[in-house]
């Protein structure tokens, strides 16, 4: 279904530890574990896996370190037929994920960018090819990195995603015209000081983030209500579907790429966001990063 669509990935590659709680610890106190392990993760890694594992041909754009880490999670990408050949392999240390996740599979995340800091904005710009339908990026990345791509993918007429995590106050002016911008309830926060948790609230965030970054659409993923879709004059809103939460850790991620996907293939926002919502679903039922990511049968049968 995706298979004509050549997209590429300019973001973050991390090795994820995961450690299993029934709840996470107050400051100073001591929590005993469930069980622990360690994940292909990274925001940019999760989104290029997504998109390969619905169909696409997809290059990654990143860096790692040479170290251990470095060099399995570059196999993990090829595993799942990502072309990894502009992925460096250079810097400080590979990115790392220490991920907590309590008894209703709710996550806190502290991420340590290390090589993901450091990737070199002319470096990214030359690897994203002409003949692309899609740039996706995120914001674990250095800043000059995310704005150098995606200026270059607008300027050639590339669809271009831009997914807000994690949370910051990053500069979208600097970047405008994209064509679809979407940030989480506490992304939508860091961008604009507001809350999304009631229709105005909703309004007056996703009209702030249309000012700043210009962009055709702006996506609002707000958990367990959905996503609401904003072109600039309305909003309409998608309610999520049903499934058993496990892990919540990269359905945001998940949701994105199948977004971009359905959007590049169909041109139409509403049933993108859709496919975005059943991808989102289906990868919180899902323990880990990668592994839960959806084919793209699971999500039509969904
Ligand atoms: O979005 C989930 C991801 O955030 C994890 O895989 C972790 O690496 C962090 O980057």
């Amino acid at each position: 279904m995706y298979s004509n669509i050549k997209a590429a990935v300019v973001g973050s590659i991390n090795m994820d530890i995961i450690l299993n709680m029934e709840r996470v610890p107050e400051v100073g106190e001591n929590v005993l574990g469930t069980d622990y392990g360690y994940a292909n993760g990274g925001k940019g890694a999760n989104q290029a896996t997504a998109l390969a594992k619905l169909g696409a041909n997809v290059k990654m754009i990143g860096k790692v370190a040479d170290d251990d880490n470095g060099h399995k999670l570059i196999e993990g990408l090829k595993k799942n037929k990502i072309d990894a050949s502009a992925v460096a392999i250079s810097g400080s240390q590979t990115g790392l994920a220490a991920i907590i996740l309590d008894g209703e599979g709710k996550n806190r995340i502290v991420v340590y960018e290390g090589a993901n800091a450091e990737i070199n904005p002319d470096e990214a710009v030359a690897s994203i090819n002409d003949d692309l339908n899609l740039l996706m990026v995120q914001f674990e990345t250095n800043e000059d990195v995310v704005i150098a791509s995606v200026n270059h993918a607008i300027k050639k007429g590339i669809t271009t995603v831009i997914d807000c995590g994690p949370a910051k106050n990053f500069s979208l002016e600097k970047m405008q015209g994209a064509t679809i911008v979407s940030p989480n309830e506490s992304e939508t926060f860091a961008l604009t000081g507001i809350e999304p948790n009631d229709d105005e609230s909703i309004l007056k965030a996703s009209k702030i983030l249309m000012e700043r970054s210009k962009a055709k659409y702006i996506v609002l993923k707000l958990g367990s209500r959905g996503c609401a879709v904003f072109d600039g004059e309305t909003i309409k809103y998608f309610a999520p579907y049903k499934s058993n939460v496990v892990d919540t850790t990269a359905a945001g991620d998940c949701f994105t790429a199948a977004l971009a996907l359905e959007y590049v293939k169909s041109g139409d926002i509403f049933k993108a966001a859709d496919m975005g919502n059943r991808a989102g679903s289906i990868a919180v039922s899902r323990m880990g990063a990668e592994n839960s990511m959806p084919g793209v049968d699971e999500l039509l049968k969904f």
